[in-house]
């Protein structure tokens, strides 16, 4: 059976993520900040199902991911970094250091954690795999075109997911000595409390897309930044 973590399952992508890979077997462990999110996620994914309850921007997760792992799973095949926050200001007058942190340690950091928690397990899988759910708005390329001028989008949440995207490339870099595959995925313009006011898609629609193309393995047959089916975005 194939092992598969996916942080922030609670709502949004992360609960349609654990649905799509728990209906196709996997055996799925989900990162949650709430108890109560986990004893409802409990309700609903009976067997195959084990809910972490965590703080991803607490260093205290790492031991806390490591010790569910190894009690019950000796390889993990895939960790899906989806866990997130928006971010608010959007005018430098009104951007605050409280902010620019937070964003940075939920969006960046925590995959440091989450990464350090399950490199082990990984290195264990035949075919490991490490997806960081980014952001079209994390893209230098794209934000410095003008592609998104005509529209406002916070400093905190851009810088933390161009951040992201840095820490894909060195992951990428530094682990295909050990064959783990790191991709970043732009879940599209989602309609959840995270998404933007022009978002078009379900959190459904999108978690099923991003199943069908990893399982496609597309991975390094396209870019490694990628909106599954629909573009290849550049860094
Ligand atoms: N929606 C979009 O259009 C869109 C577009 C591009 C990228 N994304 C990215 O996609 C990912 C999922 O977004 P979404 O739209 O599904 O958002 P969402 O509905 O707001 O869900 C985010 C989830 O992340 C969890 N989370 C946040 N901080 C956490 C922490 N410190 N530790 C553990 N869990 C934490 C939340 O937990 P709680 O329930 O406890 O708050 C929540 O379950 C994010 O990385 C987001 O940046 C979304």
């Amino acid at each position: 059976m194939k092992n598969v973590l996916i942080t922030g399952g609670a709502r949004g992508i992360g609960k349609e993520l654990i649905e799509v890979y728990y209906a196709n077997n996997y055996n799925v462990f989900s990162v949650v900040r709430k108890q109560e999110d986990a004893e409802e996620l409990n309700k609903e994914f009976k067997n195959n199902f084990t809910p972490i309850v965590t703080d991803l921007t607490d260093d205290k997760c790492i031991n806390i991911i490591k010790n569910t792992l190894s009690k019950t799973v000796n390889h993990l095949d895939l960790l899906i970094n989806n866990a997130g926050v928006p971010g608010n200001a959007y005018k430098i007058e009104d951007v605050t250091s409280i902010e620019m942190k937070s964003l940075f340690d939920i969006h960046c950091i925590a995959i440091i954690r989450s990464t350090q928690a399950t490199l082990d397990f990984l290195k264990k899988s035949k075919k490991p795999k490490i997806v960081n759910i980014t952001s079209r708005l994390g893209s230098l390329s794209a934000m410095a075109s003008g592609e998104f001028e005509d529209r406002n989008f916070s400093y905190s949440y851009r810088i933390a997911k161009a951040s992201q995207n840095m820490l894909s490339i060195c992951l990428k870099e530094e682990l295909k000595s050990y064959n783990i595959d790191v991709i970043s995925i732009h879940p599209g313009k989602v309609k959840t409390q995270s998404g933007s006011s022009d978002a078009n898609s379900s959190a459904y629609e999108s978690a099923r897309k991003i199943f069908k193309w990893i399982e496609g393995d597309n991975i390094n047959k396209k870019g490694t930044f990628t909106e599954p089916y629909e573009r290849d975005w550049l860094w």
